[in-house]
């Protein structure tokens, strides 16, 4: 019997989400926006390269903290600050919903 676990993580929209309920995010002009990431981070929002996490399905409160300590110095990365500087706080809510709007599967090996 194959007992591998699939856990199905469906993404609720961020819209309904308590760190960003004070100005609805706007996901589609967060997927204009994130064509400039795509490059480094995949259009799938999976990363090619190792040194580059994947956004694929990551929480918008993680998203928006992770660009928001780039662009203060708080994380330091030389392609990020660059990339997080020009970012408002609103761009960055609508960023980090669209990658937070991605649905991901997850197969968790099985264990002897
Ligand atoms: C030139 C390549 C490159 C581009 C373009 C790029 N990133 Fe990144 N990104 C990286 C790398 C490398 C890291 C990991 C840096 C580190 O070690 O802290 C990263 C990390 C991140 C993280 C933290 C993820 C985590 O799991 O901690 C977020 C969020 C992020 N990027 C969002 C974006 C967004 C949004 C854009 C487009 C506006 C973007 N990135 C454009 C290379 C890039």
């Amino acid at each position: 019997m194959n007992t591998s676990t699939v856990i199905a993580a469906t993404c609720l929209l961020f819209s309904f989400s308590p760190f960003t309920a004070t100005f609805a995010a706007d996901p589609v002009n967060g997927r204009a926006l994130s064509r400039q990431c795509t490059v480094c981070h995949g259009k799938t929002g999976v990363a090619n390269d190792p040194e580059v996490p994947n956004l694929a399905g990551q929480s918008a409160f993680y998203l928006e903290k992770s660009m928001k300590d780039y662009r203060s110095g708080v994380r330091e990365d030389r392609r990020m600050t660059l990339m997080a500087a020009n970012l408002t706080d609103d761009q960055i809510k609508d960023i980090a919903a669209w990658y937070a709007s991605f649905k991901i599967e997850v197969t968790v090996p099985e264990q002897e």
